[in-house]
């Protein structure tokens, strides 16, 4: 299988957040983002890898600010890095502010995903070629996220995790 590069997978979704898309306090809801993050990155993952996806795991979550009614939400993900059948997708959320065009960054989520046949049998994917400085960090590091994640999921016994006890190794 031929490799990929990592924006050969971009997916690019726009939001408003609509009154039924709220929280409690007039803030986007944590779920419907949730939603968001979890289609546009299966989006990516059905994009590197020309198969259909299921999600794996939902890795890391931040809600770093909130969002508010009204807002324009962009969703930008990417492959960071691809396994035998599994692939680590980053998301990246921006709200844009609707007058002046500003982006800010408001959230970031990592997530796993798996290419299937039609049996739900995981099949192999291309590997991935990161270009810049960030997908070549993020590629870098998701070996160890994946180790945690396993590690997590009761897949892997934390003394195989060699490449996150490295982490905590201190000369
Ligand atoms: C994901 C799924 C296909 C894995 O199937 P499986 O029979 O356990 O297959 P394997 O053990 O061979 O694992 C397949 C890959 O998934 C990866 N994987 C499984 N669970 C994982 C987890 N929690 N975190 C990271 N990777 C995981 C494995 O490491 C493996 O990756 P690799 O092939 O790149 O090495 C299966 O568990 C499944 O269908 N789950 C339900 C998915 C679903 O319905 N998602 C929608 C949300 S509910």
């Amino acid at each position: 299988m031929k490799p990929r590069t990592a924006h050969q997978s971009l997916t690019i979704n726009t939001e408003v957040v609509l009154p039924n898309d709220t929280n409690h306090v007039g803030n986007l809801f944590g779920g419907k983002l949730l939603q968001w993050v979890d289609i546009t990155a299966a989006i990516a993952a059905q994009r590197h890898c020309g198969r259909v996806v299921v999600t794996a795991a939902i890795n890391h979550v931040s809600f770093d600010n909130p969002i508010k009614q009204n807002s324009v939400v962009t969703l930008e993900a990417k492959v960071s890095r691809a396994f035998t059948s599994s692939m680590e997708v980053y998301v990246d959320v921006w709200v844009e502010n609707p007058v002046t065009g500003e982006k800010t960054k408001c959230n970031e989520a990592i997530l796993t995903f798996v290419a299937i046949d039609q049996n739900g049998a995981p099949l192999p994917v291309p590997q991935l070629i990161a270009e810049t400085d960030e997908e070549k960090k993020r590629f870098e590091s998701a070996l160890r996220r994946r180790q945690l994640s396993l590690i997590l999921g009761g897949r892997m016994k934390p003394e195989e995790a060699t490449e996150l006890k490295a982490l905590f190794v201190v000369d």
